[in-house]
């Protein structure tokens, strides 16, 4: 009798469900490049301005870091990989080339502009983004050379990276429903919002971290 790989199950689902989830964010960013492109966005936003230079920046980030956010969960679920490693080849093409545009367009952003939240906010997404372009040029590099092990544990850090955004939507929408908004305001400079401009990835890898650290012990000792 053929048993249940259940552990892959779960991990599929958890995937799928993340991608399902994280598509309505992946769809108002969208529009929202879309419409920032064309200078018509249904209300003034402070984020476009008179700077060309900038509103490219950030606009296009928005379309390519959609793609990213709703594509990386698929790039992780293991029979997909199986059946179409062709696919699985392409989209992590495409994924790398959004990810080094959406990482550039937001760093170009924060240059030319800077954020809402001012310094503190300036360095948590300077971070984020040159964190981003590091994990898609690493995780593509690797591949390209086929070490497996090294590409596998980048393509997990830029997951995290990819739905990260949407994480940061998560956290706030989270802390809201709880706390009515506490230690939060519009400037962003809330205790809250301080941390967040860090907690939206950090975390998490760190825990990506830890856990490749155990799975290294793991293969060492076995
Ligand atoms: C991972 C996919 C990403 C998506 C889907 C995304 C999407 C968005 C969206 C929709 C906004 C507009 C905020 C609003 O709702 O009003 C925004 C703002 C911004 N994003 Fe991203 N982003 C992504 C990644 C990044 C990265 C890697 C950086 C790194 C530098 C970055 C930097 C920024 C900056 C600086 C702003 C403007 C913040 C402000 O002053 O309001 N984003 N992003």
């Amino acid at each position: 009798m053929q048993t249940r790989n259940w552990p892959s199950i779960a991990q599929t689902t958890a995937l799928l469900l993340v991608a399902l989830l994280a598509l309505p964010f992946g769809l108002y960013s969208l529009d929202f490049a879309q419409g920032g492109l064309r200078n018509a966005l249904p209300e003034p936003h402070y984020i476009r301005s008179d700077n060309l230079s900038a509103n490219l920046a950030i606009f296009t980030h928005m379309g390519t870091g959609a793609l990213i956010t709703v594509l990386a969960p698929f790039q992780l679920i293991a029979p997909l990989r199986r059946r179409f490693p062709r696919l699985h080849r392409w989209s992590g093409r495409i994924i790398t080339a959004a990810a080094v545009i959406t990482a550039i367009g937001g760093l170009i952003y924060i240059g030319l502009r800077g954020t809402i939240g001012g310094t503190p906010m300036d360095i948590g997404f300077t971070l984020y983004g040159t964190l981003t372009l590091l994990a898609a040029i690493q995780t593509y590099r690797h591949a390209r050379a086929r070490r497996i092990n090294q590409h596998n544990a980048w393509a997990l850090r830029l997951f995290w990276l990819a739905i990260a955004s949407w994480l940061y939507r998560v956290h706030y929408g989270l802390w809201y429903l709880i706390t009515g908004g506490l230690w939060s305001n519009p400037e962003f400079t809330g205790a809250f919002d301080l941390a967040q401009n860090f907690a939206f990835y950090l975390p998490y890898l760190i825990a990506v971290e830890i856990y490749l650290s155990r799975r290294r012990y793991r293969v060492a000792v076995n």
